[in-house]
């Protein structure tokens, strides 16, 4: 007796021999789709894991800076030594006016009310944002230790994110390292070598004048506010120059390290 036809196209699809097109397309779009949904269960059942060790990487990096950080220390009870305080980058004076817990420092650099374009822009960053982060690490009897101040700008291929520690007189450098950026492995990426960042320790940002006279280079200038352009890489390291003058001089914190060794933050 003769097979009989399958009637649901369902029936039909089984019937085809596994080499048909239309039973190969079906197969891979049906994988498609399996492992998509898989991706995305993935991505979303991670995301509130990868927000938490986001933040944790950036208290880690707080730590680093400020000397502070050692194989498995408890980073949370470390960081409770220091104060977050949100500033108003246009007063260079604390603010109340924004909720810390929830305050997104990417998004408002970016968005255009919380947030002015730059006429001058020597560390291609387009836009200065109105409120930036800070960290005041004190001492127990509640004086200032050191201040750790976001910083970030271009380098060649990436915006470079970091934190610079200055010592409680606002002027001397404690540390600088960088959290975030894309610059070549073996080149702009020497910029996390400890030996390049240990430079940084004890260079004074200004002279007694006043004047903002850190620099990086390949040539010092004066020893006291020199650190050596990384080999190979100048280009980043014009990078790191740059965004270090612009956020240390008057377009960035230059108001607030005032105000902050005035008492009037
Ligand atoms: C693949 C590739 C990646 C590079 N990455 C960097 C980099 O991350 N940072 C940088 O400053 N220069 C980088 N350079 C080198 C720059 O193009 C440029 O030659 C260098 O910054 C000049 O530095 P020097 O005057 O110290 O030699 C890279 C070059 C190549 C070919």
């Amino acid at each position: 007796m003769p097979d009989r036809e399958p009637s649901t196209l369902w029936g039909k699809l089984i019937a085809l021999p596994v080499d048909s097109t239309p039973k190969t397309i079906f197969v891979a779009v049906t994988l498609c789709l399996f492992c998509s949904m898989i991706v995305a269960f993935a991505a979303v059942n991670l995301r509130p894991i990868q927000v938490y060790n986001k933040a944790l990487d950036k208290k880690v990096n707080i730590l680093q800076v400020a000397g502070l950080y050692k194989e498995g220390v408890d980073v949370g009870a470390v960081f409770s030594s220091f104060e977050p305080r949100i500033v108003d980058m246009r007063t260079g004076k604390f603010t109340d006016a924004i909720d810390i817990a929830s305050f997104d420092e990417r998004a408002a650099a970016k968005d255009p009310s919380m947030s002015s374009e730059l006429q001058e822009d020597p560390a291609s960053i387009g836009r200065k944002p109105n409120f930036t982060t800070v960290y005041l690490l004190k001492n127990k009897d509640g004086s200032l230790d050191k201040i750790i101040l976001p910083i970030y700008g271009y380098g060649l291929w990436s915006t470079l994110y970091g934190f610079i520690a200055l010592e409680e007189n606002g002027n001397d450098i404690f540390g600088l390292q960088f959290y975030d950026h894309a610059e070549t492995p073996g080149l702009g990426a020497e910029v996390d070598n400890p030996r390049w960042k240990a430079q940084w320790q004890g260079k004074k940002l200004r002279d007694e004048a006043g004047n903002l006279m850190i620099q990086v280079a390949k040539v010092a200038k004066v020893k006291e506010h020199h650190i050596d352009a990384l080999a190979g890489a100048t280009l980043t390291s014009d990078g790191v120059d740059n965004l270090v003058k612009f956020w240390m001089g008057k377009s960035g914190f230059a108001a607030f390290i005032s105000n902050l060794k005035a008492g009037a933050a």
